[in-house]
């Protein structure tokens, strides 16, 4: 785009007083998060159904497997998504590309016949899709801020936060419904139906989008382009045959792969950030000591999101079984009292854009981190204390919950837009793409981390010992946060 048309883009109307851009962005990934969730609130009701309900007819142990496996992948694949992004064909083809093989698998998904090869052919497209699509579509936002101050480029992330949510609270809210409990294919149409709007928006809004990804940073020389295609090809064919040979050799169990996906994802982690640093020669010296500071905002993140990511197994249990959840004479079903946390998300977002701004530079990502860590320990403890002074049958008012997600949506809206924000802005140029990949590595290993702590503190200490155990992780991650500000703070300037 030429200097005079992005002129014209900027001195259009403004989204909320933001570019025009954002408006595009916040769309698209509103119906990307529609089709997301909307097919989360029933994938694991839909493996374990019976066959005579239309269902896969699955175990409750395998269903939770494959449902938590495809969340850790969706995520994991961030890394290759952003990667493909910087080197191979910008984040603006990336997202658009993403978005098409996420729709297919939404329409695999959807063909009415009760067979799970449409289905796990469906989860594998969004799973693929969504690396192509979700890191990239983050990278784009922060490029609508290039030059712009930090708490601009914040309080951008926190609406486009918005759109995620709204997305977020439709999908669960209309999919469940459509779906009810035999009409599976319907909820999963309704989530395909969703990523086709969000592309059609994105075609659409395209040349709003200024130049934000529309070339890779750093291409890839036609020696890279075969060095690179001969390791996938190698890799692939190593996986699968071990994968082969796990299934012939009869001791395949699907409970194990959450573990193994956990345990990979940890050490992807690992290896990238040791490789970033050395290839000290392809980054600057400004650029190597902010990724020092995004290690200890790596960590805090994985801390954050190992409690957060309770809300959908060991809180939504909670709920189901120790809160009080008639209202008004009706009784709500956990997922709608869940699903409040989605609500405060969009009320506080606004609040949250415009306390950024407030708070200026000064209050830098290291502190709204820091918060997070705290607002999200206090949840985690009342419900230990809570869960203590009941004992089974009984139950706690709903008032409690609001609290509780209160807390934790508050803790949400100071890291996980921040976050964005942040890595967007400490990423090396030339790394755009695979830092934000690693962003969503932090989900990837924090999401599984709280269930394997989960499957090894809940027999021995019960759900109260669990509860307390986070509360405490995220208490003490804070406090070492907190100590190590200034010096993060140094190596960000
Ligand atoms: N709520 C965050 C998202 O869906 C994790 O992107």
């Amino acid at each position: 785009m030429t200097q005079s048309e992005l002129n014209e883009v900027r001195s259009e109307k403004k989204f909320f007083g933001h570019p025009q851009g954002l408006a595009v962005l916040f769309g698209t990934e509103m119906w990307e998060r529609f089709s997301f969730y909307g097919l989360s609130g029933i994938l694991v009701l839909f493996l374990g159904a019976d066959i005579a309900s239309n269902g896969l007819g699955m175990d409750t142990a395998d269903a939770v497997a494959v449902s938590s496996i495809y969340s850790g992948l969706v995520y994991l694949t961030s890394l290759p998504g952003g990667w493909l992004a910087d080197r191979v064909f910008g984040a603006r083809k990336s997202v658009f590309i993403g978005g098409v093989i996420i729709m297919f698998g939404h329409i695999s998904m959807a063909v009415p016949v009760s067979s799970g090869v449409f289905i796990f052919l469906g989860l594998a497209l969004i799973v693929a899709g969504s690396g192509m699509l979700k890191p990239n579509i983050s990278t784009m936002v922060g490029k609508l801020y290039d030059g712009e101050g930090t708490s601009r480029r914040d309080a951008g992330f926190s609406i486009f936060y918005m759109g995620i949510n709204l997305g977020a609270f439709l999908g669960q809210t209309v999919t469940p419904f459509l779906a009810g409990d035999t009409r599976w294919h319907l909820g999963f149409s309704a989530a395909a139906i969703g990523m086709a709007v969000g592309l059609i928006w994105y075609w659409l809004g395209w040349n709003k989008l200024e130049n934000a990804g529309t070339a890779p940073t750093r291409p890839l020389s036609s020696e890279e382009k075969s060095k690179y295609g001969r390791l996938v090809g190698i890799v692939v064919a190593v996986v699968a045959a071990l994968f082969g040979l796990w299934v012939a050799s009869g001791t395949f169990d699907p409970s194990w792969l959450p573990n193994i996906i956990t345990f990979a994802a940890l050490a992807i982690a690992v290896w990238y950030f040791v490789t970033i640093f050395r290839q000290a020669g392809d980054v600057s010296a400004s650029e190597r000591s902010g990724m020092y500071t995004y290690i200890g905002l790596f960590l805090a993140s994985v801390v954050f999101w190992m409690l957060y990511f309770q809300i959908f197994s060991s809180v939504m249990v909670f709920v189901d079984e120790s809160v009080d959840r008639v209202l008004f004479g009706l009784e709500l079903p956990a997922g709608v009292v869940t699903n409040m946390s989605t609500i405060f998300i969009l009320a506080f977002s606004p609040v949250f854009a415009a306390l950024w701004v407030k708070l200026g530079s000064g209050f830098t990502a290291v502190r709204k981190f820091t918060a997070a860590l705290f607002l999200i320990a206090v949840p985690y403890l009342v419900l230990g204390w809570l869960k203590g002074g009941i004992t089974d049958g009984e139950t706690i008012g709903l008032a409690w919950m609001v609290l509780v997600f209160l807390l934790i949506v508050w803790g949400e809206l100071s890291l996980s837009p921040v976050g964005l924000s942040v890595t967007q802005q400490l990423a090396p140029q030339k790394l755009q793409g695979q830092m934000m990949g690693l962003w969503y590595l932090s989900l990837a290993v924090g999401s599984p981390l709280g269930g394997l702590l989960y499957g090894w503190m809940e027999p021995r200490f019960g759900e109260v010992g669990f509860f307390y155990a986070l509360g405490f992780c995220a208490l003490i991650a804070g406090a070492a946060l907190a100590v190590m500000t200034p010096k993060l703070e140094r190596l960000m300037r």
